[in-house]
């Protein structure tokens, strides 16, 4: 049987697996980004990674596929400056790991594999119109449509984190203003808790960690699981933009089935309840009626799987 090597760079780790041509993950391992260094150092620990794994793997490894942040342009193989990778202006990444590697190395944007992976192997299965989401440092999405990823001009379809929810908003990292991204992605509803906790000393929003500045996304959960009113609130109007995004999508794609991946999923039921009510009241009826809102099947390994569909299921699209 086939084996592949899968890649997933992503703005806070990346991991690299050998996954088998039913979508089996034999084995894995992962490094923090560390974003900081930029791509040339970042690239060299992935092949570092990618040989420690191709070396203790029993099955001959034909194809390597590699999820990665957008924009980027899958047919020249190139990644071109995402919000979430600095430095990154057109990124040979394709060719730099087919020279590292010697392997054929096939492209997509990470959150387009994802969707990949969730409809052939996970939450997705069975549906012809899957929309997934990835709401974790950066927000992304991808698009099954009659029953194919949908791809677009260069493989930047779905950029769905660029929504522009408020179009009057701040500015993003990717040009537009008012995102989705900018208040509902992992690091995001981080900041927007620091800045609340800053206002509202007293909350325990503010008191559950030694410095505001280790608020994360998981301490607005615990401070909302004690119903803190500041955490409540946050919460709330979080909910509220992503219910607009998510009927945005509803409308658009006049979808089955709305898959969520990513460090969100750790809200569990205080993100999926509220969440359907909302998207329900926002949408037409028509459209909104019976479209599943559930979580991702892969939560961790949702990157790796995705990379792997990514060179199982599809030609490579870069002749190097
Ligand atoms: C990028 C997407 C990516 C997502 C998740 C966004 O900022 O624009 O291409 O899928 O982050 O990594
Ligand atoms: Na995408
Ligand atoms: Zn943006």
């Amino acid at each position: 049987t086939r084996h592949v090597l899968a890649i997933d760079i992503g703005g806070t780790k990346l991991a690299a697996g050998i996954v088998t041509a039913t979508g089996q993950l034999l084995d894995s391992a992962r490094i923090p980004t560390q974003v900081e260094q930029g791509p040339d150092r970042i690239i060299e620990r992935v092949l570092h990674l990618s040989r420690m794994l191709l070396g203790r793997s029993r099955a001959h490894i034909e194809r390597v596929g590699v999820g990665c942040g957008g924009p980027l342009d899958t047919k020249r193989g190139l990644i071109q400056n995402p919000p979430n990778l600095p430095g990154w202006i057109d990124y040979p990444l394709v060719q730099n790991l087919h020279d590292g590697l010697g392997l054929p190395v096939a492209l997509e944007n990470d959150a387009n594999a994802a969707a990949l992976a969730e409809y052939h192997f996970g939450a997705g299965r069975g549906t012809q119109h899957m929309v997934y989401l990835t709401i974790s440092t950066g927000i992304g999405g991808g698009l099954i449509l009659d029953g194919k990823l949908y791809r677009g001009k260069h493989g930047n379809a779905g950029e769905l984190g660029h929504l522009q929810v408020r179009y009057d908003g701040p500015s993003c990292n990717c040009g537009g203003c008012g995102c989705l991204e900018g208040y509902a992605s992992g690091t995001n509803i981080a900041r927007r808790a620091r800045e609340a906790a800053a206002d509202h000393p007293e909350s325990l929003l503010a008191r559950l960690t030694p410095s505001l500045s280790d608020i994360t996304a998981q301490t607005v959960l615990t401070a909302l699981e004690a119903n803190d009113p500041v955490a409540t609130a946050l919460w709330d109007e979080t909910l509220d933009m992503l219910a607009a995004g998510v009927a945005s999508v509803v409308h658009a794609f006049d979808t089955e089935r709305v898959v969520i991946g990513g460090g969100i999923t750790n809200f569990g039921d205080r993100l999926f309840v509220p969440l359907r009510d909302r998207v329900a009241r926002r949408s037409m009826p028509s459209l909104a009626e019976g479209v599943e809102i559930c979580p991702a099947a892969f939560a961790e390994n949702v990157g790796i799987l995705g990379a792997a569909a990514v060179a199982l299921r599809e030609p490579l699209e870069v002749s190097l």
